[in-house]
């Protein structure tokens, strides 16, 4: 049988390496979309760094707020692997976080547009092949704040949100196709995007957490393999949360 392919958007950031990694030893051709602000070196050596460590994973560039930017990935990932896109894991996305009283229309517009609008393009480009293959997995990358909201992140908590209808709205339309629709909902996880955080903030943060501290990468990449997995077909439409009990409903 032929490998599946599994095109991750966001793959070279902090969950993204993760999440090629796990899905790589799982057996999947693994590509990482990045963007990187168009540095296609820093992706190449992204990509050697991985070589090194063992992992041999494919970059390809796109924007995921520009539909001809992700139709152009796509190409690429079916030219370079000879297949369509099996398991597309949806991960790219940035904060701009401030208290909404001083929130600018381009903050709240640039965390839209890479958070969520960012779903309709790369899925879009992909749902159709899933179909027709009868076999596909789509996994969202929600967060926590999204279910508990977030003192100056109504831009994220609100795209975040937005995201775990459209896994519920299109997990119904693809069930009977053979394809699954899910969305991961991380909590403080150890990667650049916290790191941007004031200490004394993370530290407030962490104190709040019930298992007492952030959460690590792989332990991110482990739940999206799982859901990507043969045996996760009767799993769609969910929301796993991963975020050491911070947040429980
Ligand atoms: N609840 C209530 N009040 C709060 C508060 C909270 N959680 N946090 C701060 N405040 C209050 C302070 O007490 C202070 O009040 P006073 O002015 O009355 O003293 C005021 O807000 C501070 O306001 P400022 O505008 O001066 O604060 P700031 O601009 O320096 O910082 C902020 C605002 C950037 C939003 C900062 O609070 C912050 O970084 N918060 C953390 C946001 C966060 O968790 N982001 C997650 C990023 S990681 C991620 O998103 C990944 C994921 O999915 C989990």
């Amino acid at each position: 049988m032929s490998q599946k392919v599994a095109l991750v958007t966001g793959g070279t950031g902090g969950l993204g390496t993760s999440i090629c990694r796990s899905l790589a030893d799982s057996g999947f051709r693994v590509v990482a979309g990045y963007n990187s602000g168009g540095n296609h070196d820093k992706a190449k050596a992204w990509q050697e760094e991985q070589r090194q460590a063992g992992y041999d994973i494919l970059v390809s560039y796109g924007d995921v707020t520009n539909a001809e930017s992700c139709a152009a990935c796509v190409k690429a990932v079916e030219e370079m692997t000879g297949g369509t896109v099996d398991v597309l894991i949806n991960n790219a996305g940035i904060t701009r976080d401030g208290q909404f009283k001083k929130m600018s229309w381009e903050q709240w517009d640039e965390v839209m547009s890479a958070n969520l609008d960012s779903m309709f393009h790369m899925t879009r480009t992909v749902i159709n092949s899933m179909i027709d293959k009868g076999w596909g997995r789509v996994i969202n990358i929600s967060s926590v704040n999204a279910q508990k909201g977030q003192f100056g992140q109504c831009n994220y908590s609100a795209a975040k949100a937005g995201i775990h209808g459209f896994t519920k709205a299109l997990a119904q339309e693809v069930a009977r196709k053979g394809v699954t629709v899910n969305t991961v909902s991380p909590g403080y996880i150890k990667t650049p995007m916290v790191a941007k955080i004031s200490e004394e903030i993370q530290a407030q943060i962490c104190s709040t957490i019930p298992v007492g501290r952030f959460g690590t990468p792989e332990e991110i990449g482990r739940i999206c393999n799982f859901l990507a997995e043969e045996g996760s077909s009767y799993i769609t439409g969910a929301d796993m949360s991963i975020n050491g009990g911070l947040h429980m409903h």
